[in-house]
């Protein structure tokens, strides 16, 4: 019989008798007792006189404070910011019971866990060994132990964080063997990569930045090249059983432990390893980073238990305000409170508190709801003192003023639109209600829609935006494809592709933010392109990348034997069929290869 979560309700009725609320509550909160309560301060929200009581003999909170209230299972859930399983193997552990087999927990299921076991073990052995190396004395830590020195991190910070040092490419893998691990296991973790039968250390050389979850297991590194290269200059561990970058944030472990020391009102979101370390360090303790990759409804979820105020502090470059606006929007689906911290042009959260914590908080101070940010990304395309551009950026404004629900909220954006521009209330309001009914080009989308076989189209669609995004962003996987193979009928990737070539022709580097200076921003084709670059990073993304280029060839190939197939019948003249049937069969034979 199964009851809660497939659990046999004898073992829950156990798991609760044997872990009181009273006691486990102890270990997190001071209570008093008074009367049938106890009283404590609660640990869910601010306060300075206790409403959060239990009641022992119910075995139940509530907060008259807040409003919150469970059992046990949802106290632990809570403190530890885990969800029912986790709070269920905590409480099981604290009586010393052992859980279950539930109706999820299969054999296979339970060899999954053994293998992540593991990997957790080599990832905890690997971080320990490039913490030691730091330390060790070795002359090759030395520039390890600059590179810190210089980025002005302290001690103390480096150990919070468990910064460690690489020193060569095969000291791990030996030290690795030596601890008694299988060469599957090995490879499995992503720590080592193998070339030629040979195990390497897959960040050779390189500062390492621990990633940790919730659960304070190490799953990942990221990897600092500590001299300027033109190849990446971060690595992460590949994707494993142990870490996916679309559910863990960078220092969510120290989240959490802040969470038990006191509520926590906001979270700061960035998005690098050194952004973090630095804010950590400046006192602004409630930061996370989603490590490069835009964010993902998963870990808006995982934010989401910590607190649903967000300032999103991404850099104050192209690719930083677009993951902005990509990443509001599914902070946004979550219902949760976002704000927008501006940074200055060019710098990343890293720069401005170097230049002391003040820096920092007084942009905190300046943070702005998605909507205020919208516009005041659309300003930095316009010189406001070009009575032309002025123009066209109070057009654009009105536009988004436009999207607002709230009359009141309306309100205050035109007074603010009046004191960036001048232009008198009067008018903005006259202008914004004289706006025409239909703004955004829509044309192929519309296109699209219509035509015959829409869903072939839409799925190489989405293959030629796709191609073009890794292309644009310089994925190291699409290096060797050369992109004038290709054809693209869509204006927009026409466009795109013109631009990426001709970069590639004169040794140029591809700027993703030059396409501004010939198309539209607010073409919806463009802003799809842009928005996949959250998901071209990584080995799935290459595969999609293979995936996608073969699609396309596909669709152009048999778009030519159609062509072709048509010409043949057409065609009067002897000679000129032959060479149609020739150009036909070789086209058909490129399409089976394609297959
Ligand atoms: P940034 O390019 O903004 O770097 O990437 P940064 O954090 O400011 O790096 P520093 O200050 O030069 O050291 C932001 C984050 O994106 C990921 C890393 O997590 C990085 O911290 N990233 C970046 C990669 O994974 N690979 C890269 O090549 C670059
Ligand atoms: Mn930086």
């Amino acid at each position: 019989m199964s009851g809660a979560k497939g659990f046999d309700p004898r073992f829950m009725q156990e798991l609760k008798a044997k872990n009181n609320l009273v006691e486990v509550a102890s270990s997190y909160v001071s209570l008093d007792r008074k009367g049938m309560n106890h009283w404590a301060c609660c640990p869910f929200h601010h306060e300075r006189t206790p409403s959060f009581s239990i009641n022992e003999a119910d075995q139940f909170y509530h907060c008259f404070g807040c409003g919150v209230s469970g059992d046990v299972v949802k106290f632990v859930q809570e403190m530890e910011s885990t969800d029912f399983m986790g709070a269920v193997r905590i409480l099981a552990a604290r009586a010393k019971m052992s859980v279950p087999e539930t109706n999820f927990d299969t054999e296979q299921a339970q060899a999954m866990k053994k293998k992540r076991d593991t990997l957790a073990k080599i990832l905890l052995d690997s971080a320990k060994f490039y913490l030691a190396n730091l330390y060790s004395g070795d002359r090759r830590a030395d520039p390890h132990l600059q590179y810190i020195s210089r980025r002005g991190l302290a001690p103390t910070t480096v150990k919070k964080f468990g910064l460690g040092a690489s020193l060569d490419f095969n000291s791990l893998p030996d030290y690795l063997a030596g601890k008694g691990y299988s060469r599957a296991d090995l490879k499995d973790s992503g720590v080592l990569g193998e070339k030629n039968g040979r195990l390497y250390d897959a960040q050779g050389g390189r500062l390492i930045f621990p990633i940790i979850n919730a659960m304070d297991e190490v799953v990942a590194f990221g990897g600092r090249l500590l001299e300027k290269a033109d190849f990446a200059k971060y690595k992460n561990t590949e994707e494993t059983l142990l870490f996916n970058k679309r559910n863990i944030l960078y220092n969510i472990n120290q989240l959490k432990k802040l969470k038990r020391e006191q509520p926590i009102t906001s979270v700061i979101m960035v998005e690098g390893y050194m952004d973090t370390i630095s804010l950590y360090q400046a006192g602004f303790k409630n930061v996370v980073a989603s490590m490069g990759t835009a964010l993902t409804k998963e870990h808006a979820r995982l934010l989401k238990r910590y607190s649903e105020n967000i300032y999103f502090s991404y850099d104050g470059d192209f690719a930083g305000q677009k993951n902005t606006l990509r990443g509001l929007g599914i902070l946004e689906e979550e219902h949760m409170t976002v704000k927008v911290v501006p940074l200055p042009e060019g710098q990343d959260p890293d720069d401005v508190v170097k230049q002391g914590a003040d820096a920092y908080q007084a942009c905190l101070d300046k943070a702005m709801p998605l909507i205020d940010y919208r516009i005041h990304f659309a300003e930095r395309k316009y010189d406001l003192s070009e009575a032309s551009d002025k123009r066209r950026f109070i057009e654009e404004a009105l536009k988004i003023v436009r999207t607002e629900q709230s009359e009141s909220v309306r309100e205050e954006l035109l007074k603010k639109l009046r004191e960036r521009t001048g232009v008198t209330y009067q008018s903005l309001e006259r202008d914004l209600n004289n706006l025409p009914a239909t703004e955004l080009p829509t044309g192929y989308e519309e296109e699209v829609k219509f035509s015959a076989s829409a869903a072939h189209d839409h799925k190489n669609m989405k293959a030629a935006r796709f191609v073009l995004a890794a292309k644009l962003f310089s994925e190291p996987y699409t290096k060797g494809f050369d992109l004038s193979t290709l054809e693209f009928s869509d204006e927009v990737h026409a466009a795109v592709a013109r631009y990426i070539l001709s970069c590639e022709r004169s040794g140029e580097r591809i700027r993703p933010s030059a396409l501004f200076e010939f198309l539209d921003p607010e073409l919806p084709e463009l802003n799809k392109l842009l928005d996949l670059t959250s998901e071209i990073e990584g080995k799935i993304a290459e595969k999609f990348f293979t995936d996608s280029v073969k699609a396309l060839e596909k669709e152009q190939v048999e778009k030519k034997v159609a062509l072709l197939t048509e010409a043949y019948a057409a065609e009067t003249d002897n000679e000129r069929r032959k060479q149609i049937a020739k150009e036909l069969s070789e086209a058909i034979r490129r399409g089976k290869t394609l297959k």
